[in-house]
């Protein structure tokens, strides 16, 4: 005769708990090893500079550090060449969120309709990179980064390329050889203002469009610092070339601020970290490249290469110093008296 199964109370409340106990942990371990790892953010980081170019080694170690320092929870997808958007499409995409970082130059803003960057296109209002870092690294900077936030944009920092030589197809020798001419620009009133003083005919032209437009005759000459003159091939296609030093031609690096903000922050400062890692090196590689960007258009032959007398120097301030006066109003007196003020202090 089998005992019947009779469980005390007490006996049966001990087996409940047990299988309550079972069950809460079966699910509970289910659900950890269902929970998924962060998942890796993946930053889009678009520009217009050639693989080769400074600011693609810039990028290229923004993204080492990027990655390093948030150990791979991001990943950094670099996209050189306006191989995703030309100038002004990647403001717009930025804009949008189709993509995260970019890096444009500062002479790109005033279309936004930021006109306070077209600052630094002022010709001859800075002598030298060291003049510059008192502006872009210092709380004048830092303004001028501020204003993007009203379009949707955190800027996060300034990068260097250098300053400008003017190329054509004949020697440039004083402001009157560009009489008429057609010279491809970047989108800045500021530049078209310079461009006007010397009695040339300024076209804007996307970064990636200028090859083609010189080499077709569609314009007939253009400025740029020396590495994007050789990077961009424009040395094949333009026999003459001006030391004129005039202007400067640097970047911001910004970001879609809706996604900065929603970030995480300790990734948001290992970022910020790493920005400020790579700067120095992006810098360091702009002034390097525009050194032997010109040592190779020269020694190309292709390109001949002039070095202002002091006289003719003169008469290039002379022509083009009276347009800051003419465009104080668009980017603002009182940021342009700062810096002037800024830059009268004995320095750095
Ligand atoms: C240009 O358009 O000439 C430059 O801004 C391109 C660049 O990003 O260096």
């Amino acid at each position: 005769m089998f005992a019947r199964f009779n469980p005390k109370p007490m006996d049966l409340m001990r087996r409940i708990i047990v299988l309550l106990i079972a069950v809460l942990c079966c699910a509970g371990s289910a659900h950890a090893a269902a929970q998924p790892t962060p998942a890796t953010i993946v930053i889009k980081f678009s520009h217009v500079a050639a693989p080769q170019a400074h600011k693609s080694k810039g990028a290229e170690r923004f993204k080492k550090l990027a990655e390093e320092y948030t150990g791979g929870r991001v990943r950094i997808a670099l996209y050189p060449n306006s191989q995703l958007y030309k100038d002004k499409e990647e403001l717009e995409a930025l804009q949008l969120g189709a993509v995260e970082i970019l890096a444009p130059s500062l002479s790109k803003f005033g279309p936004l309709g930021i006109k306070a960057f077209e600052v630094f296109d002022i010709p001859y209002l800075f002598r030298d990179t060291a003049e510059l870092a008192r502006i872009t690294e210092g709380p004048i900077g830092r303004d001028i980064l501020d204003k993007l936030e009203t379009k949707g944009i955190t800027g996060l920092g300034y990068w260097n390329n250098g300053f400008k030589i003017l190329s054509a197809n004949k020697p440039l020798l004083r402001p009157d050889d560009l009489l008429g001419l057609k010279v491809r620009i970047q989108s800045s009133r500021v530049i078209e203002e310079q461009m006007t003083a010397l009695g040339a005919l300024p076209q804007v032209l996307a970064f990636s469009e200028a090859y083609q437009a010189l080499s077709s005759g569609v314009v007939d000459g253009t400025e740029n610092p020396p590495a994007n003159f050789f990077n961009q091939n424009m040395f094949q296609v333009q026999r003459h070339a001006t030391l004129t030093y005039h202007g400067f031609l640097g970047y911001a690096v910004i970001v879609n601020q809706k996604f900065w903000t929603g970030l995480p922050d300790d990734i948001r400062s290992a970022l910020e970290r790493a920005l400020r890692d790579a700067t120095p090196y992006a810098n360091a590689e702009a002034a390097k490249e525009n050194a032997d960007a010109l040592a190779a258009v020269t020694k190309s032959g292709k390109t001949a290469m002039h070095d202002p007398t002091p006289d003719e120097r003169k008469s290039w301030e002379a022509a083009l110093l009276p347009v800051r006066g003419r465009i104080a109003d668009r980017v603002g007196r009182d940021l342009l008296a700062r810096i002037e003020t800024e830059l009268s202090r004995s320095g750095p």
